[in-house]
């Protein structure tokens, strides 16, 4: 089992970028993977991405064509018109606009069509990577928490979203509309651009100023977001536990303190920007101010026309418009790319529990499992929960394991469920090597019922065709009848089709116990294991269920862990389990006999009756 490579404490997911003490090797590699993904979202769209660069650059075009327009029209068309020619200033006009209808329909095309570009990626992405951890190992979801799923789903997608939506088009156009009026100042100004230049200068360090502090703000609302979303989810899915401990006061305050940091970010980040763009606004007219001036008297010398003048004033207003809007895409980009970059790395987790590429068929198993020589660890530096093992259940028996808590019981069950591989030496069924079965054909010969019995929101009868999609009415009827759940589910509200999660269609732990039982049923695999499954039962229940265990275990193999000892009593066969070895074996009778762990548990329960 390796978990070293990827196994990242939580805090770091708290952080939005490179500040984490990877090398410089691990930084490169997380950045190729982050492209490789962004590649791969793009290829499919990338004709779309090519068509919206086009018509930004035309839109840009026509957009940055107004003022010199307007120019010609002044300096060509206003003295044409006072000679009587009126056709200098009739075409000044329509080519104005018809300049601003083509800036104005590409720019609706483009920024339409990023937007459904952009929305096509998100849903490409949001698909992985749901169907990505879903799949993924219980060793994955036991070191990545569901807060941490959340966050990836919620605020780093979020995060894309504002880039592909509004990023793109805005920093794509603003820099093409710079770039453009650069170009025609120089070329109708020199004097001008010098002028420009100059009072840029002011504008860099501002800039550079608005970016160094937004970035820090940007990564704090970032990072804060993440920790509410962490608590709130981990705070919500504990919500009994909370309860049961009166833990709602503390969760209240770190909430509050969360949602506190959370706002002061975003305060300050606005307060920022709220100092940026007006000092930006004051030097754009300053600029236009001086410009004029220094136009002005040009224009009394007589070395520039009033036309180009006006032009020259309409291009400084338009050369500092995007620079805002350049200056925050800085940090949408930048938070899109340290989103891009988790949702990466998340997508580069390598499943320990892996498909075999080459499976051996099973379609129908005898059930035969062997432990050879196995031993386990949950983690590679963690203490060895099972010492080598070796254990042979022929097809058809019913084994019990007994044992103190923490003695290995469950972690048996696991593996032969194969939620874990062994560590050393091998699990077979029907002699072959659990790892080289299909994921399909093991879940369809080995079924584990645990005591948490997950119900799914849908009705009874849904819940219980889960064990076997594609049942028929009566199969799921039939597999709950012999069980013994079917009086209880006459009773609800609406029978088989009372929903499991509306008012009303609430069922109680045992009740849900028999449900899961009846899918186990229904789906009639050739081994069942039954980890404390009826531990949630009372005992009039736990009577009720032992008729109908009878039959769930029927002539399959089997394997129940389990407190009772009249659950115990029925098995073939018991195994105490100690400290991660078996330390009895036979049958309830022969150990009752041997007089070992088992004879004394089997005693202080005479005891009890
Ligand atoms: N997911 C896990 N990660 C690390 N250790 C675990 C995990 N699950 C169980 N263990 C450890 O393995 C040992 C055996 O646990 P388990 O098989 O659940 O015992 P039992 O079912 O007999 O009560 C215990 O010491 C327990 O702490
Ligand atoms: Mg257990």
């Amino acid at each position: 089992m390796n978990t070293g490579t990827t196994q990242k404490p939580a805090e770091q997911d708290h952080n939005q970028d490179g500040q984490q003490t990877f090398t410089a090797e691990e930084n490169r590699a997380s950045r190729r993977r982050s492209l490789r993904l962004l590649g791969s979202l793009v290829k499919p769209v990338k004709w779309q991405f090519l068509w919206i660069g086009i018509m930004v650059v035309i839109a840009q075009l026509a957009t940055v064509a107004g003022p010199a327009i307007i120019a010609w029209g002044i300096d060509t068309g206003l003295p044409a018109l006072a000679r009587g020619d009126e056709l200098p200033a009739l075409m000044a006009a329509a080519l104005l606009t018809g300049a601003a209808i083509v800036g104005g329909v590409l720019t609706f095309g483009y920024v339409r069509q990023s937007v459904v570009v952009g929305q096509r990626m998100l849903l490409d992405l949001r698909r992985r990577v749901f169907r990505f951890t879903q799949k993924q190992d219980l060793e994955f979801h036991e070191h990545y928490t569901s807060g941490r799923i959340v966050s990836r789903q919620t605020s780093d997608m979020e995060a894309l979203r504002e880039l592909l939506d509004s990023g793109v088009n805005v920093v794509i156009g603003s820099a093409l509309s710079m770039v453009f009026t650069v170009v025609l100042i120089v070329g109708m100004d020199w004097v001008t651009g010098v002028v420009m230049l100059l009072m840029l200068i002011p504008g860099v360090f501002l800039t550079i100023w608005f970016q160094k502090r937004s970035r820090e703000e940007y990564r704090a609302i970032r990072t804060h977001s993440a920790r509410m979303i962490v608590h709130f989810v981990e705070a919500m899915s504990g919500i009994r536990a909370v309860k049961a401990f009166r833990k709602q006061e503390r969760n209240e305050k770190t909430f509050d303190v969360l949602t506190d940091d959370y706002r002061n970010a975003s305060l300050r980040s606005i307060m920022i920007f709220g100092i940026y763009q007006p000092a930006l606004r004051i030097l754009g007219n300053a600029t236009i101010a001086v410009v004029l001036v220094v136009g002005g008297f040009r224009v009394l010398a007589g070395d520039l026309e009033v036309g180009v003048l006006v032009a020259l004033v309409l291009y400084s207003r338009q050369f500092f418009m995007p620079i805002d809007a350049i200056a925050n895409f800085y940090n949408t980009f930048q938070s899109a790319a340290a989103a891009l970059e988790k949702i990466s790395t998340l997508l580069a987790e390598v499943p320990h529990v892996k498909d075999p590429e080459n499976p051996t068929p099973m379609a129908e198993a005898t059930g035969r499992i062997d432990f050879e020589q196995v031993s386990f660890r949950y983690s590679e530096d963690g203490p060895t929960v099972l010492k080598p093992l070796d254990l042979h259940i022929p097809a058809g028996q019913t084994v019990a394991l007994v044992g103190q808590t923490g003695a290995g019981k469950s972690t048996i069950a696991k593996l032969i469920s194969r939620f874990y591989d062994a560590s050393e030496g091998q699990v077979t069924l029907d002699g072959v090597d659990l790892r080289d079965i299909s994921m399909e054909d093991l879940t369809r010969n080995i079924v584990m019922v645990t005591q948490e019995a997950y119900l799914f929101s849908g009705t009874v009868a849904d819940n219980i065709e889960l064990g076997r999609p594609g049942a028929s009415r009566e199969e799921i009827e039939a597999a709950a009848a012999a069980i013994g759940a079917d009086d209880f589910i006459a009773d609800l509200p609406y029978g088989y089709d009372t929903d499991v999660n509306k008012r009303g269609g609430r069922v109680s732990a045992g009740q849900r116990q028999l449900i899961s039982f009846a899918r186990a049923f229904l789906a009639d695999p050739k081994v069942l294991i039954l980890d404390e499954a009826t531990s949630s039962l009372d005992i009039p229940s736990e009577r009720m269920v032992q008729e109908g265990l009878t039959k769930l275990l029927g002539q399959r193999t089997a394997l129940i862990i389990a407190h009772r000892l009249s659950t115990v009593m029925i098995a073939d066969r018991v195994l105490v389990v100690h400290d991660g070895r078996v330390v009895e074996d036979g049958s309830p009778q022969e150990l009752v006999s041997a007089g070992g762990r088992f004879a004394a548990l089997y005693q202080a329960w005479q005891d009890s009756l």
